[in-house]
């Protein structure tokens, strides 16, 4: 557990672009609703970091910024990042990447889990047949922004996007979701790659997982390609404890998660080095469509603030925000994605309100 400030706890809050900027204050409110009931000390400091800051004076990621978050915050909450202005998504790049790069966060933990059985868009699926983790490799990969474009712009132009796999970072990752699953007393973890194909990257994936699977006795360690993958997620998910894979992959398969949980609106992640500042995000980006219109569901972004409660070790208040958004969930005090009629505001109040209380 991280313990920068005494008992009080240090949240850098990063609202980002479109509907983060919406949901992040929601989420913002019902955590410190959670907290004043349970008379913790918060303390929040907002960076403005985004698109408006990026075109107006074209800061990023300031220089420091990593090592600031290192010495004085317990975690980070962050919406997204993400404008149509900002067509090479430079800002995102050095912010989001940069700060998961910069603060070697190189889990991304997305959990899936049906709260309830409306939700899903799979047919004859309850509860009991979606929950599960995606551990997504965060730091590595082809996210790495290692390669070039060759005589850009003329018929004989090259792009090249390298793809990185350390055994370092393959090693740490596959190990967390074995421990992930021993410390939540599940006993699955299926690894999920594509050496069919790529035959250098991931028949290292191959080779450490099978040294692993070796350490782990107690776990059924799996493997599925990741195109059998996705297609076994929607056939069978309830097959699925903890999901390990690439960068990229996890990327994709957390989305196609998330809708079979109930959709992008509700989807919480976690970007996380154990032991160190955090940094917690919901999975969804700043969609441009919805932004302004008041209908962003602010549930993904509030559960990500609970899985940083978990993180700092406030247990308590982790409980009480999953308790408000399922008790919501039920009495279908919800935003139009989930079929409702409620702002995002009026989501954020009721959660308030419910924790305020419980
Ligand atoms: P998106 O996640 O923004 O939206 C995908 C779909 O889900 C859209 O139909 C959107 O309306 C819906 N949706 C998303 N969040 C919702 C919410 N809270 N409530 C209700 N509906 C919601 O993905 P996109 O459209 O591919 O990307 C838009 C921008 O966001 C891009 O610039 C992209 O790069 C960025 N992005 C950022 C992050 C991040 O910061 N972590 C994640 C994904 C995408
Ligand atoms: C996510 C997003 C980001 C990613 C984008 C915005 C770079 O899709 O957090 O899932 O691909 O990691
Ligand atoms: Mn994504």
């Amino acid at each position: 557990m991280r313990q920068v400030s005494g008992g009080s706890k240090r949240i850098g809050v990063i609202p980002g672009d479109g509907i983060g900027k919406e949901v992040v204050p929601e989420a913002v409110k019902v955590l410190k609703s959670a907290a004043s009931a349970r008379k913790r000390e918060l303390i929040l400091t907002n960076f403005d970091w985004g698109a408006d800051r990026y075109l107006r004076d074209g800061m990023t990621l300031p220089a420091d910024a990593p090592e600031m978050f290192r010495r004085d915050f317990d975690a980070i909450l962050l919406g997204a990042m993400g404008d149509p202005r900002v067509p090479s998504n430079q800002h995102a790049a050095d912010i989001l990447l940069g700060l998961r790069s910069k603060l070697d966060l190189y889990v991304n933990l997305r959990p899936c889990l049906l709260f309830d059985a409306r939700l899903t868009p799979l047919k004859d699926r309850g509860e009991r047949d979606i929950r599960f983790i995606v551990v997504r490799e965060n730091t590595e990969g082809i996210y790495v922004g290692m390669g070039g474009i060759f005589k850009k712009g003329t018929a004989d132009e090259i792009a090249v996007q390298e793809d990185v796999n350390t055994r370092k970072g393959v090693e740490r990752i596959l190990r967390f979701a074995f421990d992930l699953a021993r410390s939540k007393g599940l006993n699955r973890v299926c690894m999920s790659d594509k050496s069919n194909a790529l035959q250098y990257g991931h028949d290292l994936w191959q080779r450490i997982f099978a040294e692993l699977k070796a350490e782990y006795e107690d776990i059924e360690a799996s493997h599925l390609y990741i195109d059998n993958l996705v297609l076994q997620m929607v056939r069978d998910p309830s097959q699925f404890q903890v999901i390990v894979t690439c960068n990229l992959f996890g990327d994709i398969a957390s989305d196609l998660g998330a809708q079979l949980a109930g959709g992008l609106g509700l989807a919480a992640s976690g970007n996380i080095h154990p032991g160190e500042v955090s940094m917690f995000e919901p999975v969804h980006g700043s969609a441009p469509g919805l932004s302004g219109k008041k209908v962003a569901n602010p549930m993904g972004a509030v559960l990500s603030a609970a899985m940083m409660c978990e993180h700092i070790g406030w247990m308590d208040e982790a409980k009480v925000l999953e308790t408000a958004v399922r008790a919501a969930l039920s009495e279908s005090k919800v935003t139009p994605d989930l079929g409702g009629k409620l702002h995002t505001e009026e989501v954020g109040n009721w959660l308030a309100e419910f924790v305020s209380r419980t």
